[in-house]
């Protein structure tokens, strides 16, 4: 595939030749047809003169028209869609006419979208909790805003948008962005703060909400939504914290979405609208970590963005560097030690499991040449990344130092997109005439960034938490039934999470002794593990149930992965699955039977977990 661009790899669109400023969206929603119908008008800023074409991304799109916008007339432009590149799209091209002076200059593109696109899911009345309408979501990040309409689709350009939605009346439409009007069946949006396309977001269904707090309420089916405001009632308390450590909150609304069960992530940062899965209701706020995380994003990712995806860990590792400070402020520095300390036993995991034949894929900043953003997609840039800024954090002498340099960052960067290189520029500009300044040369950037495999050095963190379940996977690994049953240590009391990483440690144990029947039986009624909902503890069990080769389970294994299909759960159990050669034919038939109902991102991945691909 090769470059597609010079500043984004992923991406048609010469930003530096040519921005988009402000794009207009209109669109009919067609239930029947799964389709959009309309057209975007954007406004590019043309920075260099005698430009003769403007490169767009496109995916699955029809074009029915491009029209220049001049002076009050309408000049129709001639355009030219390329051959698919697979995983990435196509590049549109829009000829411009000779002299095209720098500046302002609008275009309009009338067009549909397939009704496959990559970046929406329609589901029947049937698929929904209430049953009797229809439901429709996107989701862009990375690059699937190029499905949904012409673009530049790279986080290296920011516009304003506006939206004019019609929609079937009986339902509710809301975007990345804050209502301006509302008319029977038409709904208007307004996002003034510059976006990158990824953040253009889109749901549609027969949606209520309950406040949760000033400018903020959660939207969901009917059926669950007190369940919501009850599980995410922190959100306020969650904002109040953040703002305290990154600033002030500029996106004037912050609602969350509570999506089907088939959304493929467990939050997305989308303006004024973070959606996340139905999997977080765990009915003891114990997941809510993960709105405190799309929170963070307010400012890391949807403020200072990355450039391009290679960079990616700017937007996620600081993202969960900020998320720690939340719960560290709202639960302890226990909790924040314990929980980047659990993050570096998945970031093992995945090491291990998914990217064991990648190895460059467990770099900081990654080579996109050759390789879309959404199969480079992993843990490392969270979990190294945050690891990495805590390396530093307590290299220029803790939160008191650094968080003020991390506001310094935020500020300098905001509504700009950057690379890594902005970010050790500003560190370097920051602490060179201070008493730190000797340790900005103690940093070896080259081994953080380039360097594969797990972090290069491992901060001190307050291991109070984690030694228990440490201890405790000990126990369970090296012991056996008898010696477990009656064993007063397995009973002391631990909490959610720790029973979650207790359960991930295990899985990352090489050893376990006598993993049978009778040993998760013992663990399941140890830790009332049977009974709970908790998706993160099933989705543990189920791979441990899959270690032990318990064949006669196996029924039960495949309902959970037909429960939902977040990514960060289904893939794993099927990769597992795969591997288990008595379960495989019968994992294969089920997602067969299921992938049409996946979002067509997480049907393809799965399908190469699967290795049907
Ligand atoms: N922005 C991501 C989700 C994403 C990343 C979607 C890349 C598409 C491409 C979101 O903020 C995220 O990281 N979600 C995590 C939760 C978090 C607590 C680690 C998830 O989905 O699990
Ligand atoms: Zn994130």
């Amino acid at each position: 595939m090769g470059r597609l661009g010079k500043v984004d790899p992923s991406s048609y669109s010469q930003s530096e030749l040519v921005t988009t400023e402000h794009s207009a969206i209109n669109w009919k929603v067609d239930f029947a047809d799964t389709k959009l119908r309309g057209s975007v008008q954007h406004r590019f800023n043309v920075l260099s003169s005698n430009l003769d074409k403007i490169l767009l991304d496109v995916r699955d799109i029809e074009v029915k028209n491009a029209t220049l916008l001049a002076g009050g007339s309408e000049v129709p432009i001639n355009y030219f869609i390329s051959d698919p590149v697979a995983d990435i799209g196509q590049k549109l091209t829009l000829e411009l006419p000779a002299g095209t002076a720098k500046g302002s200059l609008n275009v309009r593109i009338d067009y549909e979208t397939a009704s496959n696109a990559s970046g929406l899911q329609w589901l029947k009345p049937a698929q929904t909790l209430g049953k009797q309408h229809p439901y429709m979501f996107s989701q862009c990040q990375s690059i699937h805003a190029r499905s949904v309409m012409p673009c530049q689709d790279t986080p290296a350009v920011k516009f304003s948008y506006d939206a004019i939605i019609e929609h079937p009346t009986e339902l509710t439409a809301l975007m990345s962005a804050v209502i301006d009007k509302k008319e029977s069946g038409k709904t208007h949006f307004k996002q003034s703060v510059p976006i990158p396309a990824y953040l253009v977001a889109i749901a549609i269904g027969k949606l209520v909400s309950r406040p949760l707090g000033e400018n903020s309420n959660v939207w969901a089916e009917e059926g669950i939504v007190d369940a919501c405001a009850e599980e995410f009632s922190e959100t306020s308390t969650m904002l109040k914290t953040a703002s305290d450590i990154c600033g002030p909150y500029v996106w004037k609304q912050y609602d969350l979405l509570v999506m089907p069960p088939s959304f493929p992530y467990g939050g997305m940062e989308n303006p004024c609208l973070t959606f996340v899965t139905p999997t977080l209701l765990a009915g003891d706020k114990s997941l809510a970590d993960v709105v405190a995380h799309e929170i963070a994003h307010s400012w890391t990712g949807n403020l200072v963005t990355n450039k391009n995806f290679e960079h990616f860990w700017l937007n996620e590792g600081f993202t969960v560097f900020v998320e720690s400070k939340i719960v560290g402020r709202m639960q302890g520095d226990k909790e924040l030690d314990f929980k980047m300390l659990s993050n570096l036993i998945d970031l093992q995991e995945c090491l291990r499991c998914q990217l064991s034949g990648t190895p460059e894929l467990t770099k900081l900043v990654v080579d996109l040449s050759n390789c879309g953003p959404d199969d480079a997609f992993s843990s490392v840039p969270y979990m190294k990344g945050s690891t990495f800024l805590r390396y530093l954090e307590d290299l220029f002498g803790g939160a008191a130092v650094f968080e003020p340099f991390l506001r310094d960052y935020l500020k300098k960067f905001a509504y700009k997109s950057i690379e890594t290189d902005d970010f050790k520029g500003a560190l370097y500009d920051y602490f060179k005439d201070s008493e730190q300044k000797d340790k900005l040369t103690a940093v070896d950037w080259d081994l953080w960034l380039n360097g594969e495999g797990m972090p290069p050095i491992i901060p001190k963190f307050d291991e109070s938490l984690a030694n228990v379940i440490k201890d405790l996977s000990n126990l369970w690994s090296t012991k056996t039934v008898d010696q477990l049953t009656n064993n007063p240590d397995i009973k002391k009391p631990i909490s959610v999470h720790q029973q979650i990483a207790f359960l991930g440690k295990l899985i990352e144990t090489k050893d376990i002794v006598e993993l049978n029947e009778q040993k998760i039986d013992l663990l399941e009624s140890t830790y009332n593990l049977k009974q709970s909902k908790n998706a993160e503890l099933r989705f543990r069990i189920n791979r441990l149930i899959i270690r032990a080769r318990l064949i006669q389970r196996l029924d039960e294994i495949i309902k959970f992965a037909n429960s939902n299909f977040r990514m960060k759960f289904c893939r794993p159990i099927y990769r597992d699955l795969a591997a288990w050669p008595e379960a495989k034919p019968r994992a294969v038939e089920n997602f067969l039977k299921v992938k049409d109902e996946m979002m067509s991102m997480c049907a393809h991945t799965v399908e190469k977990d699967l290795g049907l691909k």
